[in-house]
């Protein structure tokens, strides 16, 4: 490569006449461009191969390759190129479907020399404009996607405050939260979910007890069975759960759905809304099951020793078809079985509110 490319934009002539390119080479040259001649297309790209191009101005009918092929290929390896279109009056059809293709211009044969200028430039200024609004179209897109990121950690830092005063106010939640997320992500991923459903499943199992935080001490920690009254009040907590978290979980409504209705009853029993089979929400049917597999398995402050894995998955079997969705208990009897579900040791155990007779819906 010699000093000139070094410096100088670097213009392309592609024409199987020997004499034309003469002509646009002089031109060009004397235009400031450092140029390069080829005499089909074949041998256009050999030169793209080797060195950066900003400019390609070639004919249309040529031997071995044409111009409509060669445009087709720059565009596709070369898209900061611009690419101006050569063609004889009786080709304009064609020329303008260049344009169609990606080509910045055409000239007709035959052609005043200020009107290549003119082009040209045109052309030229339209690639700047391209490659600018590319460069800001990325920026900007940057710029989004941190935006987004510091958004996102700021919606969970006070999603997590709100967990935080939760598990001050009822000891037994810490951890039972994380296991309920845990168990939701392994059951859903036994049926098959994945992606941003899998990621809302997790973070509704985070947060799906929030609603506690609306709750009497003094009967969130009642070791003990609970009045009715009590019962009814503590089984407030999904509504008032769902009332907190609506303005923060627009984006996530598989998150939401999940504190809202993960004490639902695939018979219809359940609350808040006594919605019955596949109308609760699937992701709620599995943070149902996951939520009164962990009661089971984990310390309460009415039944301090958990069940055992097997007599757990046993209840959850017994209810199936109940309180629980047979397709969900089955995923989780398949996991258990598989040996993907690892059972989280009690000494970090829970956990608020799931009935001491297990059957029941959990509190
Ligand atoms: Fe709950």
């Amino acid at each position: 490569m010699t000093a000139e490319f070094n410096t100088a934009p670097c213009c392309l002539i592609v024409d199987d006449e020997p004499r034309l390119r003469q002509v646009l080479v002089h031109l060009m040259r004397s235009d400031g461009f450092a140029c390069l001649e080829a005499g089909n297309g074949e041998e256009a790209l050999a030169h793209l191969e080797r060195q950066p191009v900003t400019l390609v101005m070639s004919d249309l009918r040529m031997p071995k390759m044409d111009g409509l092929e060669m445009l087709r290929r720059v565009r596709g390896r070369w898209p900061d190129t611009a690419v101006v279109m050569i063609t004889a009056v009786s080709d304009v059809e064609v020329a303008v479907s260049c344009l169609a293709i990606g080509a910045m211009d055409y000239l007709t044969k035959p052609f005043h020399l200020e009107e290549v200028r003119a082009r040209v430039a045109q052309a030229l200024e339209k690639r700047r404009l391209v490659i600018e609004n590319r460069g800001y179209h990325e920026s900007l897109q940057e710029k989004v996607a941190v935006q987004a990121r510091r958004l996102e950690e700021l919606f969970l830092a006070s999603v997590q405050s709100l967990a935080e005063a939760l598990e001050v106010k009822d000891p037994y939640t810490r951890g039972h939260s994380i296991r309920v997320s845990h168990y939701s992500m392994v059951i859903a991923r036994e049926l098959g979910l994945e992606g941003e459903l899998l990621r809302q499943i997790e973070l509704g199992g985070h947060v799906h007890d929030i609603g506690k935080i609306g709750v009497r001490e003094e009967v969130l920690n009642k070791p003990g069975k609970l009045t009715d009254a009590e019962y009814e009040h503590i089984m407030t907590h999904p509504v008032v759960g769902w009332r907190i978290l609506a303005p923060l979980l627009g984006e996530t409504p598989a998150a939401l759905n999940i504190v809202r209705s993960h004490h639902e009853r695939y018979d219809g029993r359940g609350v808040p809304d006594r919605l019955a089979g596949d109308l609760i929400p699937l992701e709620a049917r599995i943070a149902a099951v996951a939520d009164s597999f962990d009661a089971m398995t984990s310390d309460r402050p009415y039944r301090p020793d958990g069940m055992t894995l097997e007599a757990s998955v046993g209840e959850l079997v017994r209810c199936s078809g109940t309180q629980f969705d047979p397709s969900v208990v089955a995923a989780m009897v398949s996991a258990v079985e598989g040996g993907r579900v690892a059972l989280v040791p009690r000494a970090t155990s829970y956990v608020g509110v799931a009935s001491a007779a297990t059957a029941s819906p959990t509190r």
